[in-house]
C-alpha cells in the first residue's frame, strides 16, 4: 500500500526536477522518505547499489561547485549509474549557444538524466525542452536550487523530527539566493513559518508575497526561531555596491553567539556552503557541533541526491 502511494506521487510530478515551485507536497515527502533510507547505507561500509545500472548520468556544471557537484557524482555512482561530470566553467562560447549546442550534442549520446548548474535563471528549463531525458536543476542563477532545499529539509527532520510548526529564519543575501527561494517554497509547503532577514538592499521587493515575514533587524527576525539558515553574500551576482563594507555587514548581519541568543535556546544553525567566515558567520560558531548542522547538511546531501536520481531516472 505504502509503495503504491509512493509511485503515484512521483508519477504525477513533472518529468524534470526544475524547482520546488512545481513540486507537489506528496512528491517532496516521497523524495525525503526515499532519502532517509540512504542515510544508513551511506554510513555503512558497503555503499554500492545497482538501482541505476545501465543508466547514464551527465553532470553539467557551468558554475563552480564543490558540495553539489561531488554529491551528485557520488550519488549516481552509489546507485550504479555511469556518471560523466563535465566542468563547463571555463567554456569561452556564448551562453545561449553553448547551452543549446551542448544540449543537442549530449542528447545524441542518449543520456538518461542530466544534472545542470548554470548562472542563468531558467537554463535548466530551456535544456529540458531540448533533450529527451530527465533534467535535474543543481542551481540556476538566483532562481532555484531544489536539491539544496530538500537536503536542508531532511537535515531538519533528522534533528527535530518534523518541519511542521517550526519557525525558520533565512538570513543574508536573500536577493541573489536561489537557496533562499527554494527553501522558502519548501519550508512553507511543509508547514513551517519562515522569517527572512537582510539589509534593505539585499531584500527582494514583494518578498512578503511568498508567504514570509521580512526583517532588517536580526534581533526581531530571529525571535523564537528553531532554525537559523545563514547565506553567503553572492558577490558574483552583484553589479555595483550593495553594502558599505563587509565589516559593517558582519556587525549587523553576521551570526555571532550573541546574536544566536535572540533565537530559541535550542536553535540550530545551518549554512549551504561555501561559508565566508567572519563575513556572514562567526568562525567558531560555524564549527560548534552543539549548534551547527553544516557537516550534516553535506552528509545528507548525498542521500537526497540519490533519492532524486532514483525517483526521477525512470
Ligand atoms: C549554494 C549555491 O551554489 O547556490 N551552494 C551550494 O550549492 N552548496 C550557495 C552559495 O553558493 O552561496
Amino acid at each position: 500500500m505504502a509503495t503504491e502511494k509512493k509511485v503515484t506521487a512521483i508519477k504525477n510530478t513533472p518529468k524534470h526536477l526544475l524547482g520546488i515551485q512545481n513540486l507537489s507536497v506528496l512528491a517532496a515527502k516521497e523524495i525525503l522518505n526515499e532519502a532517509k533510507s540512504f542515510i544508513k547505507l551511506n554510513r555503512g561500509s558497503s555503499k554500492k547499489l545497482d538501482v541505476l545500472r545501465g543508466k547514464t548520468q551527465i553532470n553539467l556544471f557551468f558554475e563552480p561547485s564543490t558540495r553539489t557537484q561531488s554529491s551528485f557524482d557520488l550519488a549516481g555512482k552509489r546507485l550504479g549509474a555511469d556518471v560523466m561530470t563535465m566542468n563547463m566553467g571555463n567554456s569561452a562560447l556564448k551562453k545561449g549557444e553553448t547551452l543549446i549546442d551542448t544540449a543537442m550534442t549530449l542528447n545524441a549520446m542518449h543520456p538518461d538524466i542530466i544534472v545542470i548548474r548554470h548562472q542563468d535563471s531558467g537554463a535548466p528549463n530551456l535544456l529540458s525542452q531540448k533533450v529527451n531525458c530527465t533534467v535535474i536543476n543543481a542551481g540556476d542563477g538566483r532562481r532555484e536550487h531544489p536539491t539544496q532545499a530538500l537536503l536542508d529539509a531532511l537535515t531538519i527532520i533528522n534533528r527535530k523530527g518534523n518541519i511542521e510548526g517550526l519557525k525558520i529564519a533565512i538570513c543574508g543575501d536573500i536577493l541573489h539566493s536561489r537557496v533562499a527561494r527554494s527553501n522558502i517554497y519548501l519550508m512553507n509547503m511543509l508547514g513551517a513559518e519562515v522569517n527572512v532577514i537582510a539589509p534593505k538592499t539585499l531584500m527582494p521587493e514583494g518578498i512578503d508575497n511568498l508567504g514570509v515575514k521580512s526583517f532588517t533587524d536580526m534581533k526581531k527576525g530571529l525571535d523564537g526561531c528553531d532554525i537559523v539558515m545563514m547565506l553567503r553574500l553572492q558577490n558574483e551576482r552583484m553589479q555595483g555596491s550593495f553594502l558599505p563594507s563587509k565589516r559593517e555587514y558582519y556587525e549587523f548581519f553576521g551570526l555571532t553567539p550573541e546574536k544566536l541568543k535572540f533565537a530559541k535556546k535550542d536553535a540550530l544553525l545551518m549554512h549551504p556552503g561555501p561559508m565566508n567566515r567572519g563575513v556572514e558567520i562567526d568562525t567558531k560558531l560555524a564549527d560548534d557541533i552543539n549548534v551547527s548542522l553544516v557537516k550534516e547538511q553535506v552528509e545528507l546531501g548525498v542521500a537526497v541526491r540519490m533519492a532524486c536520481l532514483k525517483l526521477y531516472c525512470k
